[in-house]
C-alpha cells in the first residue's frame, strides 16, 4: 500500500518541521507532499530544504493563497498521477497528531472508503481549543448533519484518509468550496455516493506556534453552501416524489 500524506501550508514556518519530523517517525511508510501557497514567511523554501534531504518528502509550490480546498485538490491530482493507494489530509500545525495516523490507516485496511479523524465521537477530544472554536465546530457539524441528512459527527474535520478509488470517483472540477467548507463538501459527496465513511476518535491539539487561518468568511461560505446543498437536495426529493 503506497501512502501519501498531504500537508497544506500557509505561513507554517515554525510548525512544519516539527510536524514533518513527527510524521516521518510515526509512519515512515508514508510519503509526504507539502502543498504551499507561496507563504510569505518562507515555508515553501524551508520545505524544499527538507525535501532535498529526504527523498520521501515532496513540495508542491502554488502561486498564491487560493484556499485549503484548492491546495488539496492540486495535491489529490498529484497523488493520483503518481499511483498512490491511500491519500491522507493533515494540518501542518500539529493539531492532527501524526502518532494517531495508524488508527486512520487501520480503518482503511478494514474497508473504509473515507476515514475521518473525529473530535466529536466517543473517545475523541480537543485540547486547548478555545470555547468559541468548539462552539463553531459543534454547531456547524450539527447544522450540516441536519441540513444534509448525514450521520457524521465531525463533518469539517481535516484529518482524513481516502482510498484512491474514492478520490477517483470525485469530479474535482465541480468543487467550488474554497475554504474549510471543502471538507464538508467532500464528506457529503462521498456519503451520497453510498461509499463507506468511518469516523475514528482523535485528540485534536490546538496549535502552539503560528496562527489559525480561519476567518468569518470561511465560516460564512460553509454555512451558505450547506444551506444551498441541503435545500437543493430537498427540492430534488420533493420533485421526485411528485412524479
Ligand atoms: N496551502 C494552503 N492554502 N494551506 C492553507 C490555507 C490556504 O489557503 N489555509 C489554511 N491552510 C493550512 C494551514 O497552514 C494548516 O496547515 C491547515 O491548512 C489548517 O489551517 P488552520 O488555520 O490551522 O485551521 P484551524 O486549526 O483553524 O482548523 C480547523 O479547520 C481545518 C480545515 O478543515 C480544524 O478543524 C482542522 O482540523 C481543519 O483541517
Ligand atoms: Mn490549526
Amino acid at each position: 500500500m503506497r501512502i501519501l500524506t498531504i500537508i497544506p501550508t500557509y505561513n507554517e514556518l515554525e510548525s512544519l518541521p516539527k510536524t514533518l519530523g513527527r510524521l516521518r517517525s510515526a509512519v515512515p511508510a508514508s510519503d509526504v507532499l507539502v502543498a504551499d501557497d507561496n507563504s510569505p514567511d518562507g515555508t515553501g523554501a524551508l520545505a524544499d530544504r527538507i525535501a532535498a534531504e529526504d527523498p520521501q518528502v515532496h513540495v508542491l509550490h502554488r502561486k498564491g493563497k487560493e484556499g485549503l480546498g484548492a491546495a488539496y485538490i492540486a495535491g489529490f491530482r498529484w497523488a493520483l498521477e503518481r499511483g498512490y493507494d491511500v491519500v491522507v489530509e493533515m494540518d501542518a500545525d500539529g493539531s492532527h497528531q501524526p502518532e494517531q495516523l495508524p488508527s486512520l490507516l487501520t480503518a482503511i485496511d478494514g474497508g473504509a472508503d473515507l476515514v475521518i479523524g473525529s473530535r466529536w465521537v466517543k473517545g475523541g477530544s480537543v485540547v486547548n481549543w478555545p470555547f468559541y472554536r468548539q462552539l463553531i465546530s459543534r454547531t456547524g457539524s450539527t447544522y450540516a448533519r441536519l441540513m444534509l441528512g448525514l450521520k457524521l459527527k465531525d463533518i469539517t474535520a481535516g484529518y482524513r484518509a481516502f482510498r484512491r478509488e474514492t478520490l477517483e470517483k470525485l469530479d474535482f472540477d465541480s468543487i467550488e468550496s474554497r475554504g474549510y467548507g471543502f471538507q464538508v463538501d467532500l464528506a457529503w459527496r462521498i456519503a451520497k455516493m453510498g461509499l463507506t465513511v468511518v469516523e475514528v476518535p482523535v485528540t485534536f491539539v490546538e496549535r502552539e506556534l503560528g496562527s489559525s487561518k480561519m476567518s468569518g468568511n470561511i465560516v460564512l461560505e460553509a454555512m451558505v453552501n450547506v444551506t444551498r446543498w441541503g435545500l437543493a437536495e430537498r427540492l430534488g426529493q420533493l420533485a421526485g416524489r411528485g412524479r
